[in-house]
């Protein structure tokens, strides 16, 4: 059975009660539990994690390299200015996808680069969580390719 690590960076813990024009009012709880039952319903294994700090993400993404068979990330607002997140994902040798719940293109000019999405799979941004089970099916669907 595959094993999936779902991993939220900073300020992801107030889905809900953050920005809800921006981000719905669906809770991190709501979303770590659409994505469980996709997994039972896909036949996989899914960990979900938050943290606000990034040398926790990066630690993360260096234990899913020998924990799982693919990484969903939204690296929140580190996704724009951390290379640290950047060189843990490019050091590891299972596929990430990147996700972001709004158009992170029609929003402020800072939030148009992201530095991590170049070594990543792919990038999926402005579906809402529909994003997070679209990069699930492409985890278990895709190709071998990091
Ligand atoms: C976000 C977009 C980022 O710019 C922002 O800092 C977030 C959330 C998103 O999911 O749309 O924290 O990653």
């Amino acid at each position: 059975m595959k094993h999936i690590y779902v991993i939220n960076g900073p300020n992801l813990n107030r889905l809900g009660l953050r920005e809800p024009g921006v981000y719905g009012t669906s809770t991190l709880v709501d979303l770590e539990n659409m994505l469980k039952e996709e997994g039972l319903r896909l036949g996989c294994q899914i960990s979900c994690f938050q943290s606000n700090h990034e040398g926790e993400v990066i630690d993360l993404i260096h234990k899913s390299a020998d924990l799982t068979d693919g990484v969903i990330i939204n690296p929140g607002a580190l996704t724009h200015y951390s290379y640290g997140v950047r060189d843990a994902i490019a050091s590891i040798n299972v596929p990430v996808i990147e996700v972001h719940i709004s158009n992170v293109h029609a929003r402020e000019a800072f939030r148009h680069t992201s530095v991590t999405a170049p070594v990543t799979k792919g990038q999926i941004v402005g579906l809402g969580f529909m994003g997070y089970k679209l990069a699930l099916t492409a985890l278990l669907e895709g190709d071998e390719k990091k």
